[in-house]
């Protein structure tokens, strides 16, 4: 089927319930706009995409995806220009992130056209549902999940593939304090770490919730064996300035490969800057801020976007970081993304999908 031939069929609501939102005061991810797509693999083929009211789906308690796991997402924006035209922030890298993740949890990929055309209809019908107040957007949450009703283990036959989109404000509305995890592991070396999966997610949330009980908005993860280097930190990528250099952990089966953590190093080194994507160990950090030499540290994701550190936790001590106002490398590169985001700047790596 050819991107040309593929019209997604819509059943539109009668009334949309855009009045319940309050650009003012969005919260993340908690009101929904009013359509959602769906498509399901059958008979070994992805078939009858269609548009839909956002709704409830009805599953059988045997749906093999709320015992095993096999289920997977992505997320990414959508954005106004000032001419109210939609501007959608590198889709095929999440299209192909996507089906990277099917791939390890062992389901189909999905097709470029369901996902673009998909993509490209609902925001079309959904178009007033992007905020176009600044630090606003519409969040857009494809994912896919294993359908059978079944309960032996084995990979599913049948998968449905959805997307609903909300729209957002800031995913953390302050400077994060964050904690080194001394004893639990989100991924090692071989696992599925690098995969959106939710079961990724869900095994976060307790470390998660230990370390917010002790006072810290989320954890800094670490590796599997030796607990000594970086890895990300909650729903983020990270990224530390040290002594002038932007320095972040290299992705690998253990880490996700943000789009956004690659944005960014692609506009820092446009920008000048020196950049270096290897190991960073926690004694690494320990010393270069004892030696004043840890001049930023923040998470990079698409619901965070550039999520501001302002204190990091390891052994018994605070380090607390220069204000965020004096950090030049991370303000500077937000304000470059957030600009080409919105059509105000030079998109020079054709990362915006106008629709
Ligand atoms: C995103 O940044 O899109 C994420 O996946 C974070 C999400 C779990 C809120």
């Amino acid at each position: 089927m050819s991107i040309d031939m593929l019209t997604i069929p819509a059943q539109c609501v009668a009334e949309s319930r855009i009045s319940e939102l309050d650009y003012n005061n969005i919260e993340f991810g908690k009101i929904f706009s009013d359509h959602m797509l769906v498509a399901d693999y059958k008979d070994g083929k992805w078939q009858n995409p269609q548009i839909l009211p956002y709704g409830n789906m009805s599953l059988s308690p045997a749906t093999s995806a709320l015992h095993y796991g096999q289920s997977i997402f992505e997320g990414m924006k959508a954005y106004k220009d000032a001419n109210g035209d939609l501007l959608l922030f590198r889709p095929l890298d999440n299209f192909r992130r996507l089906n990277k993740s099917a791939e390890r949890m062992c389901m189909p990929a999905i097709t470029e056209d369901i996902f673009m055309q998909g993509l490209e209809q609902l925001l079309k019908l959904d178009a007033a549902w992007v905020p176009p107040t600044s630090g606003c957007a519409l969040y857009i949450r494809p994912f896919m999940f294993a359908t059978d009703e079944f309960i032996g283990v084995r990979p599913s036959s049948n998968y449905r593939f959805t997307v609903f989109t909300c729209p957002v404000g800031a995913y953390y509305g302050q400077p994060l304090k964050v904690a080194i995890e001394p004893q639990y592991v989100r991924s090692a070396e071989g696992g599925a770490g690098f995969a959106k999966a939710a079961g990724n997610y869900g095994a976060a949330l307790l470390p998660a919730r230990n370390m917010q009980e002790r006072g810290y908005h989320q954890l800094i993860w670490t590796d599997a064996k030796e607990h000594k280097f970086i890895e990300e930190s909650g729903t983020m990528n990270l990224m530390f300035v040290i002594d002038g250099k932007l320095i972040t952990p290299p992705v690998s089966t253990t880490i996700l490969a943000g789009i956004t953590r690659d944005s960014v190093l692609t506009l820092a080194k446009d920008l000048g800057y020196t950049v270096e994507e290897r190991k960073v160990s926690v004694d690494e950090l320990e010393e270069a801020y004892k030696a004043g030499k840890l001049q930023e540290a923040f998470g990079t994701g698409t619901a965070a976007t550039i999520a501001q550190i302002a204190t990091i936790h390891y052994n018994g001590q605070d380090m607390h970081l220069p204000v965020v106002e004096e950090r030049e490398i991370s303000n500077r590169i937000a304000n470059e993304l957030d600009k080409i985001k919105t059509g105000q700047a030079p998109d020079k790596h054709n990362w915006v999908h106008r629709i």
